[in-house]
């Protein structure tokens, strides 16, 4: 096996992945940088985002309003110290974007121009068009390409961490290419890999969020963080699930029930000052998980719009105009179009909530350390704890900004003073990675498909792990992904070759799902309370008293999970009630 030495080893090239890149790139020249992704890093899944980036830059905000508003939108499970690092640093780091040539909508002056988003009582979002994923991603690329010392593996498959005596040292991939496995001897590795939408059936995420990066990290001892807070995104088409940007309603649209009512004023969103009239009100710039769970309540009350593609509710944007529309929103504007036949210039579009992002992650600290010493993690993938219970739109693109450059920081820290590791037990342990693939491809009794247990997983997560949860449900869900797991070790390979084997790699990427959708579940079993997005109809208060706390699931190979809890970190908010009664200015 051929071994590749690095002094970082980055698992994705998405944003996170990208800024971690360059702060190292940049901290020291002379570091060997292994970038590793399964996809060309421009086709990473930050590309999909669309809304924007907060960040504090107006003049009426302030640090200490984008704390308030990300802690209480979280409902209070966000560690402060980890939110008042956030913000400090958010500014600074979409400006670095700025200077990297992110390209910024502007005002008439000249200045950033930014738009409201939900839960966020201020307009800090900055944004280009509904296509801020896709510059933040292009300009975090072309600035990677600067620095040789930056070398990408793109399109490998990272299989396994590698450890040695209580530290991780690096990990083994498999070129997907040629089928061959590397093993990469790496002083500290960062996981960049992004969320595990994929585990449901409805989501606005791409094929490839697997999970991958949360399952290497659970698998290898870190524990898995809050992941039972699953965010649903209260705008997405109703038949592909691919987002409709918040920025819709941060641009003045509305959400209307089948009696054409404004329904948000009925779930403690604020009047509608002046009725028949829209405009903007907290209503629709409520959090998503408020939002989501409001759709629900119509739905049980028959409020709904019957679709030839299911329930749905109706966001109409036709009052923007079309000139604001192609300016603001064109890329929603074709979406629409194309997936359902209908411009949003003169027809509202029916839309239902979609599983959008995880809050819960790989447990890391402030610094983006997990506990695994030489391990790092940061994005979607990691639980920071700057989301807590809901994350507010537009925080998440600024996350990975702000903990990729974290995460390289605190790994050059890290391999200062790294003793040397004993290269032989490192080759040892990447032989049992190759061993664990070869035993796949050598599989002649398998009696089941990856396919049929794909859907298997994703009916029981859409059918008992949904905005509204119970006992029962989560109970079944815990029995059926116990007995998924279980099945999964008689799944059998279609395809036998070595040269872009997409069946192994689906087969690889089901495993992940596997155990993060078990993690999961049992979280949500676990936690008997409601709060942000983990809503319980048997448990329906919030209970600081008990869980305040985020919980901690343990890898236990083929048993079940293991949960504790580790303490919420408060600084200066103490709980409090949401209140979004208010307006939004
Ligand atoms: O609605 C959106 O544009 C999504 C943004 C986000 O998830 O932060």
């Amino acid at each position: 096996m051929e071994t590749i030495v690095a002094d970082v080893a980055i698992v994705g090239a998405g944003g996170a992945g990208l800024r971690a890149a360059i702060a190292l790139a940049e901290a020291d020249p002379k570091l060997r940088i292994a970038l590793i992704s399964k996809v060309y890093p421009m086709r990473s899944h930050t590309c999909a985002a669309e809304g924007g980036a907060a960040g504090v830059i107006k003049p009426g905000d302030s640090l200490d309003m984008h704390f308030d508003d990300t802690v209480s939108g979280g409902d209070w499970l966000s560690d402060q110290d980890c939110v008042e690092y956030f913000v400090k640093e958010a500014p600074g780091e979409l400006l670095q974007l700025e200077h990297w040539g992110c390209p910024w909508n502007r005002e008439a002056d000249g200045s950033v121009a930014v738009r409201s988003f939900g839960g966020m009582k201020k307009q800090r979002t900055w944004f280009a068009a509904d296509k801020s994923g896709f510059h933040i991603l292009h300009t975090l690329f072309q600035t990677s390409l600067r620095f040789p010392s930056i070398v990408r593996f793109d399109e490998y498959y990272v299989l396994d961490l590698l450890l040695d005596e209580g530290r991780c040292r690096g990990l083994t991939a498999m070129e997907m290419r040629s089928g061959l496995i590397r093993q990469f001897n790496a002083g500290a590795v960062i996981v960049a890999g992004g969320g595990a939408g994929r585990m449901f059936p409805f989501t606005t995420n791409g094929a490839i969020k697997t999970g991958d990066g949360m399952a290497l990290a659970y698998r290898a001892g870190v524990p898995l963080k809050d992941m039972e807070f699953v965010q649903y995104h209260p705008t997405g088409l109703p038949n592909t699930g691919s987002l409709l940007t918040e920025a819709c309603r941060g641009e003045g649209g509305v959400l209307l029930n089948r009696n054409g009512r404004r329904y948000l004023q009925d779930y403690g969103m604020g009047p509608e000052t002046e009725p028949g009239k829209p405009q903007l009100k907290t209503m629709e710039l409520g959090p998503r998980d408020r939002l989501s769970q409001a759709y629900w309540h119509e739905l049980q009350k028959g409020n709904t719009v019957s679709t030839r593609w299911g329930e749905c509710v109706l966001l109409d944007m036709r009052h923007l105009g079309e000139r604001k529309i192609n300016e603001r929103l064109p890329l929603v504007r074709e979406l629409a179009i194309s997936y359902l036949g209908v411009d949003i210039v003169t027809d509202p579009v029916p839309v239902r909530p979609v599983v959008h992002y995880m809050m819960g992650g790989i447990a890391t600290d402030t610094r983006a350390a997990t506990p695994l010493p030489g391990l790092f993690a940061a994005g979607e993938c990691a639980c920071v704890s700057l989301n807590g219970a809901n994350r507010l739109g537009s925080n998440s693109l600024v996350e990975l900004l702000v903990f990729g450059k974290r995460a390289a920081g605190s790994a050059i820290e890290y391999i200062r003073d790294l003793p040397a590791a004993g290269t032989a037990a490192l080759t040892a342990r990447a032989q049992e990675s190759q061993a664990r693939i070869r035993e796949l491809f050598s599989r002649t009794d398998g009696i089941e498909s990856m396919s049929g247990l794909r859907r298997e997983m994703t009916d029981t997560m859409e059918k008992n792990v949904g905005i509204y949860r119970d006992q029962a449900g989560l109970q079944q869900a815990v029995d059926t992904l116990g007995q998924l797991r279980r099945r999964y070790r008689k799944v059998m390979l279609s395809d036998r070759s070595n040269v872009f084997n997409t069946d192994l790699f689906q087969v690889l990427e089901l495993g992940c799902m596997l155990d993060c959708a078990e993690a999961l579940t049992v979280g949500a079993l676990a936690r008997r309370e409601s709060r942000g997005a983990h809503q319980r109809l048997d448990w329906a208060k919030r209970d600081d008293d008990h869980y305040l706390r985020h919980s901690m699931v343990h890898y236990r190979g083929s048993g079940a999970p293991r949960v504790d809890y580790q303490d919420v970190v408060i600084t200066r908010s103490p709980p409090g009630l949401r209140d979004y009664s208010g307006g939004h200015q």
